[in-house]
């Protein structure tokens, strides 16, 4: 796999800062808990950059499809990703993995690629790179980093570390207002019990239940409890 840096020019450039001094805050959470929602407001308010690092397991994903492969072997999906060129491409405050020099945009939420994410993302060397690479964003700068071991396991030591969670009925509801398909509970059990890194709440994190706040309830809280850490 082969990866450059690019960054567009955009209206409202985010500074760049000294890699020392960047900050990262890492929101982990279950599938539709609104953690993308909270990540995109907390960007907003700092002027981070949004890293959403499940488009990024979708990415791969969707390329592997593209490419008829079986997303059941690990072999054959390394093979594919190892001929994959990637970039990463800060656009509009956020970042945007583009494949073969183009953004799948909308494809990444296709059904095909929601079924098949979770295999993909149990396999150890996918892991390692995507990881890799999510350490790497921070030449762009501060982070909002979304996903589901942001604090586990990419960014361990911040100290600004959440994990979002919500009633599955209430997640599953959230997926299909938006018109997407997605059967949350398979694929959070798929997630946490993976061998490699499963989605847990990382230790220190501070644990939002969004079941019954609003998008502008969570976000108070979360940077409330932001202040309380400091930032
Ligand atoms: O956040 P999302 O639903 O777009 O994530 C898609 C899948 O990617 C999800 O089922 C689990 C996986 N994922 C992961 O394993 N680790 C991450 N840091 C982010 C996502």
């Amino acid at each position: 796999m082969k990866s450059s840096e690019s960054e567009i020019s955009e209206a409202k450039p985010v500074p760049a800062q000294p890699a020392g001094h960047a900050v990262v805050i890492a929101i982990d959470g279950t599938s539709g808990s609104g953690k993308s929602t909270v990540a995109k407001a907390l960007a907003r308010h700092f002027g981070f950059v949004h890293v959403d690092t499940g488009a990024m397991y979708r990415a791969v994903t969707w390329h592997c499809l593209q490419r008829g492969v079986d997303c059941n072997d690990a072999a054959a999906v390394e093979r594919a990703m190892a001929g994959m060129q990637s970039e990463f491409r800060l656009s509009n405050g956020r970042i945007v993995m583009f494949i073969h020099g183009a953004d799948p945009g909308e494809a990444l939420r296709s059904e095909a690629v929601t079924q098949n994410v979770s295999l993909v993302a149990r396999i150890p060397e996918v892991r390692a790179w995507l990881v890799e690479q999510q350490r790497g964003l921070l030449r762009f700068g501060s982070l909002v980093m979304e996903g589901r071991d942001i604090g586990s396991v990419v960014f361990p030591d911040t100290p600004f570390k959440f994990y979002v969670d919500a009633d599955p009925a209430e997640r599953a509801a959230r997926r299909a207002g938006d018109g997407y398909t997605d059967q949350v509970t398979r694929r959070d059990r798929l997630d946490s019990t993976r061998a490699v890194s499963p989605l847990v709440a990382a230790p220190g994190a501070f644990f939002v239940d969004t079941s019954k706040n609003t998008p502008q309830q969570t976000a108070a809280l979360v940077l409330a409890e932001l202040k309380r850490r400091g930032l």
